[in-house]
């Protein structure tokens, strides 16, 4: 299975590591330095087989480079993959993740990573002790801290180029959002959404954590079918396929989560029904623009703010390239990050 994954794969390379003392597949995938060092977060997640930890991993991060490209960043992309038998926690985990911050050492700044899936700023503090390829370490260790208020101000900003487009208005007052997954991306956008007077739905399989949002809540399995004007996918991937999209009852496809389409075709299935879909890695790219711009770019607040509404923007050039293409919205954001790519 390794073998068949890694000889499809267009990246450049995959770091394999078995991290005995507590039975975690260590994965680090980079998939190009074209651009600059290769830059992608560290999940931390279960998987039913190894090899699907890695197939996550390359595929996620292809996703990077093209997130980087398309919002002009000078760097690589990569993502790095901790599959662990469960979640660790207190000892366990700081060991853990001390071996991997030697594996990322290791690397010599090839790889720079940053919270993901189940990791965050506590965790970026114990790799920053032993390697300072790490983005997003706690503001009083010297890091510029959690991004996902950024992730989901640009997720924000998004939403509203992609109303803008279908409904000659870009205010979401009035208009109904639905946000599945409440963790600290989803939490944030629907916080964001209902200051401006959207009619915000939440669901998530903590049901619990829905409801702390103070949003209406919406069962997980209903999720889907819900009747809205934006569905914002903000949990974990692949949500849209062949055989969810004919249930979607939304005009738009705009959230947070990496690896939304099931496959490629999905993109098509979405525009052929009628729904404009924000390709995931354009509208989530508000993240590593906090981590990548504060703390190797220089940027001050301020321009960081500029870039996140920017996502905006370069929506709004996929969707008029696309229409003007005749081509579903994620082949061109391909194009564009393709166009970066090549120079
Ligand atoms: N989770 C972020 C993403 O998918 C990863 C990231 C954060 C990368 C910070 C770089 C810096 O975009």
């Amino acid at each position: 299975m390794f073998e068949e994954l890694l000889r499809r794969w267009d990246g450049e390379h995959a770091v394999v590591s078995y991290d005995a003392p507590s039975g975690t597949w260590m994965l680090v995938c980079i998939h190009s330095t074209k651009l600059g060092p290769a830059m992608g977060g560290t999940r931390m997640q279960v998987y039913a087989e190894p090899a699907e930890a890695l197939e996550d991993g390359l595929r996620l991060a292809g996703g990077m480079t093209r997130k980087l490209a398309v919002v002009g960043l000078p760097c690589g992309g990569g993502k790095a993959v901790l599959a662990v038998p469960e979640l660790p926690s207190g000892d366990e985990r700081r060991r853990l993740l001390e071996r991997y911050a030697e594996l990322i050492d290791s690397l010599g700044g090839t790889f720079v990573t940053g919270p993901d899936v189940n990791t965050g700023e506590a965790d970026m503090d114990v790799i920053g002790a032993r390697t300072p390829h790490v983005f997003c370490r706690s503001v009083g260790n010297g890091g510029s801290g959690d991004p996902s208020i950024h992730t989901a101000l640009g997720v924000f900003h998004g939403i509203r180029a992609s109303l803008g487009r279908v409904f000659g208005s870009d205010d979401p007052a009035g208009r109904t959002v639905l946000v599945q997954g409440a963790g600290s991306v989803g939490a944030k956008l629907s916080g964001l959404l209902a200051e401006t007077g959207a009619n915000v739905l939440v669901s998530d399989v903590d049901e619990e954590r829905a409801r702390a949002t103070g949003a209406t809540t919406v069962a997980p399995e209903a999720a889907l079918e819900a009747e809205c004007d934006v569905y914002a996918p903000c949990a974990l991937g692949a949500t849209l396929s062949a055989e969810s999209i004919p249930r979607l009852r939304c005009r738009i496809v705009a959230g947070a989560a990496n690896n939304q389409l099931a496959e490629p075709e999905d993109g098509e299935r979405l525009r052929a029904a009628g729904i404009l879909y924000a390709p995931d890695y354009v509208i989530n790219s508000g993240g590593a623009l906090h981590g990548i711009g504060l703390e190797r770019l220089g940027w001050d607040p301020e321009r960081l703010e500029q870039e996140v509404a920017g996502i905006g923007d370069t929506l709004e050039r996929v969707y008029t390239e696309s229409e003007a293409e005749g081509i579903p919205t994620h082949e061109a954001a391909e194009r564009l990050a393709a166009a970066r790519l090549r120079r």
